[in-house]
């Protein structure tokens, strides 16, 4: 199957990830849970390594040119852009380091696609203000995305509000998976809705300043919600709960400007409804986006709530693991390429056909003991029919109308992550970290290189023409 033209293929990085250690002064939400918790991340790295990005951004634009990527995502930490939040002046190392990898990008005719909000909240506005609790705090986060605005403007032409916006209140107040391990639901549905309207407020600021280009909001996690019995009542009640979260909280209000009715109906019932005012829901209905980034890695599957998970949303809902389906098992993830493709019809026939891409997805894995060719490269086969099989399912949809254009990958190199810290490695590039985060290209890197040069895909990939002898790309 052919990938037309105007597919783009490219990969994604984001900053605390990747960076490593820049102003000892200020730390963001990540690096705070880092320092307040520090003992339940993987063998104690942190946002201060990153993956050593500061030091390698030049030779890493190299690689993504070797690669052929055609985009690349980076987000942009709002806490090492800004040095005074309240009036939101720009930080002058940091933007024209961030300046100089877009100026390098466009260089090797690379789209740098950015997104201004990656989990990053400067600490301190969450020490003083409980962070997006507070209209305040969305009043700043505006602030920052009309800096960032200004600053590139005319050099990115596509822009993203968030990534991931459902991440901490699900992971740090519904879920309580992560650190403060703090159960209020009510605290995240609020922190969720807030960042809709922040979203809503920076995209009415891009248009009135004129900025060029397109911007939406991404990357969605929409986990296609799958219930465990359809013909059981409470499984059914169950998964329409979970998709007021997993499929329309972001989306709805992005793309069609409100929020379902009767999910603000069950808020209320419930004594969750969220502060919300007449101002709000009218810039939520008039600055709808342009385009939407959707991060896709599994789909969601639902049952009635069992007795033992009652906290946040395990009153209303519980996970369930079918044992007949594919899964990661590294990352207890179910493996599902064909839920891509009915999540791109879903939004061409619910979601009036926005244009989308693909923000994220990838394959995150131990790779420690996994075999290697005899020059020592990670023969990471199971990333390579990972990838070549969401991929395409994604151009698969584009060729049937769903408006997608393109397809990126979480993520280029091995980085960090959230507490599994550098267990789980997801790059087309392995990072050795006792040896200065040197890259190696894994088997995964040929495979992308020539999937983007002849731009043909099959469902079934031979495998077996990447093992290459060389370990240059
Ligand atoms: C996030 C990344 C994270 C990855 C693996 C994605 O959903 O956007 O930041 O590293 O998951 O956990």
């Amino acid at each position: 199957m052919k990938i037309n033209n105007e597919f783009k293929i490219g990969s994604s990085i984001s900053s605390w990830q990747y960076e490593g250690e820049f102003d000892d002064l200020k730390e963001n939400y990540m690096e705070r849970i880092y320092r307040l918790d520090k003992e339940n991340w993987f063998e104690g790295y942190g946002p201060q390594h990153g993956c050593d990005f500061f030091n390698k951004m030049e030779e890493d634009v190299e690689l993504y040119k070797k690669l052929g990527l055609q985009s690349l995502r980076f987000t942009l930490d709002w806490t090492r852009f800004i040095d005074d939040y309240d009036n939101a002046t720009v930080n002058k190392v940091y933007s024209e380091f961030y300046m100089r990898f877009v100026d390098l990008l466009l260089e090797n005719e690379i789209e740098p696609i950015i997104i201004l909000e990656h989990w990053d909240l400067p600490g301190v506005l969450y020490e003083k203000y409980d962070g997006y609790s507070s209209q305040y705090v969305v009043d700043l986060y505006v602030k920052y995305a009309e800096q960032a605005f200004e600053f590139f403007n005319g050099k990115i032409k596509k822009w993203l509000t968030f990534n991931e916006p459902i991440v901490i209140p699900e992971l740090c107040f519904s879920q309580a998976f992560w650190y403060p391990y703090d159960v209020n639901l009510k605290k995240a549905i609020l922190w969720m809705h807030n960042k809709n309207v922040a979203s809503a407020r920076a995209i009415k600021k891009f248009r009135e300043l004129n900025i060029e280009g397109i911007i939406g909001i991404g990357g969605l996690n929409v986990e296609i919600v799958k219930v465990k019995d359809e013909t059981n009542l409470e499984d059914v009640k169950a998964g329409e709960i979970a998709k007021y979260f997993f499929e329309k909280k972001f989306l709805m209000p992005a793309v069609k400007g409100y929020y379902d009715y009767e999910y603000l109906n069950w808020l209320k019932k419930e004594g969750l409804e969220f502060y919300c005012d007449e101002e709000q829901l009218k810039d939520i209905m008039e600055n709808t986006v342009d385009f939407v980034g959707i991060n896709y890695y599994h789909p969601r599957r639902i049952q009635s709530p069992l007795p033992e998970d009652r906290t946040g949303y395990g009153k209303y809902f519980s996970d369930y693991h079918d044992s007949n389906v594919e899964m990661n098992v590294d990352r207890g993830w179910e493996i599902s390429p064909e839920t891509l493709y009915d999540l791109a019809i879903k939004l061409r026939d619910e979601y009036d056909n926005i244009p989308w891409y693909v923000n994220e997805n990838g394959f995150g894995c131990v790779e420690k003991e996994k075999s290697r060719n005899k020059n020592g490269m990670l023969i990471d086969d199971y990333r390579i029919d990972f990838i070549n099989r969401h991929l395409y399912y994604a151009v698969k949809a584009h060729r049937e109308g769903c408006n997608c254009f393109g397809y990126h990958t979480w993520s280029v190199m091995d980085n960090l992550s959230p507490f599994n810290a550098f267990k789980n490695r997801y790059g087309y590039f392995e990072v050795e970290l006792e040896n200065n985060f040197k890259r190696r290209p894994k088997k995964s890197a040929f495979y992308i290189q020539e999937m983007i040069l002849n731009r043909d895909i099959e469902l079934c990939v031979d495998k077996s023409k990447y093992e290459k002898d060389e370990y240059e790309l």
